[in-house]
């Protein structure tokens, strides 16, 4: 187990996943950065801290505006959080201007708080990154290309990061949730915007079915908190958990099957376009 010690710094913290993992890391014993675009959002997080007299703060962080970030001098852990969804299209109808606005978040925003953590958590011993992708990146659904993509650069930037920093005693861990009750998955609970296109019309229909499937099978936020509390503080977590029982099966399914295998466990044997 990691020794809890110093700053934790949340990106996103506003609401959602992002603010629950600010408290649960409080309330497990580090010094909370909760960080979000605007810090009048963050009262009734302060509120709740200094209910349960936890060590935290809110400070200003839009992650597309990290130049000038200063790092908080004790870090030991970096949570990677902030993330935004767009318009579900097919891909031929999705404007750049949708694929530079989803990457300058949940990619280059990411990269560059990244960057300018690295050299604290290493001055300071070591600790943990965190990035938060998405369980999506499992699952080959329609639409989600530019979202799916822009966490799949992370994954990527993550597998890369876990062998460079690990020298450094930093270790990378990824978490890869599956449906939690946030402001995001309400609104992704909507007919795809590809629905106006009439040669995607069916295959829209379909995929709306698919999101309405997840209907009782979401995990609150404060418990997918706890998970992924635990996999920054377990010294042997392996580089990617989900945070939820639908992702963590997900996973396990993931990491048992062949390609092959686990698409046509998704899709009930290879419908065409399901393989990888
Ligand atoms: N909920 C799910 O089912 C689910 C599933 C898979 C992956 N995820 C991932 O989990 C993470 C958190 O999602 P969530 O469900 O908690 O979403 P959410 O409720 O929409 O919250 C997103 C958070 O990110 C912040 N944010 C957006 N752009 C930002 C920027 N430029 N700088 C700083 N903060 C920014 C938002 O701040 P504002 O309040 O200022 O907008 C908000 O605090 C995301 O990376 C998301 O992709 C969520």
């Amino acid at each position: 187990m990691m020794k809890v010690s110093g700053t934790a710094l949340v990106t996103g913290s506003s609401r959602g996943i992002g603010r629950a993992v600010a408290l649960e890391l409080a309330r497990r014993g580090f010094e909370v950065v909760a960080s979000m675009r605007n810090p009048d959002d963050g009262e009734s997080l302060l509120a709740a801290a200094s209910d349960e007299q936890l060590a935290l703060r809110v400070d200003r962080l839009d992650v597309t505006d990290a130049a000038n970030l200063s790092m908080p001098e004790g870090l030991r852990v970096l949570v990677n959080n902030a993330g935004v969804e767009d318009e579900y299209l097919p891909v031929e109808h999705t404007s750049l201007d949708l694929w530079e606005r989803m990457f300058r978040t949940n990619v280059f925003g990411l990269v560059e708080v990244t960057r300018r953590a690295i050299p604290t958590l290493r001055a300071n011993g070591g600790g943990v990154i965190c990035n938060v992708t998405s369980s999506s990146l499992l699952h080959p659904v329609p639409f989600y290309a530019a979202y799916r993509a822009s966490k799949a650069a992370v994954s990527a930037l993550g597998e890369s990061l876990r062998s460079e920093l690990a020298p450094f005693g930093i270790r990378l861990v990824e978490i890869m949730p599956g449906p939690i009750e946030t402001d995001m998955l309400a609104g992704s609970d909507r007919p795809p915007e590809a629905l106006r296109y009439p040669e995607y019309r069916a295959l829209a229909e379909q995929s709306l079915e698919g999101r309405r499937s997840v209907e009782g099978k979401t995990t609150p936020s404060a418990i997918a908190a706890g998970l992924i509390a635990d996999a920054i503080l377990d010294d042997d977590a392996p580089l990617r958990s989900g945070c939820d029982p639908m992702s963590r099966d997900m996973l396990s399914g993931w990491r048992s099957m062949s390609d092959q295998e686990w698409l046509a466990a998704l899709t009930g044997s290879g419908a065409p376009g399901d393989t990888v």
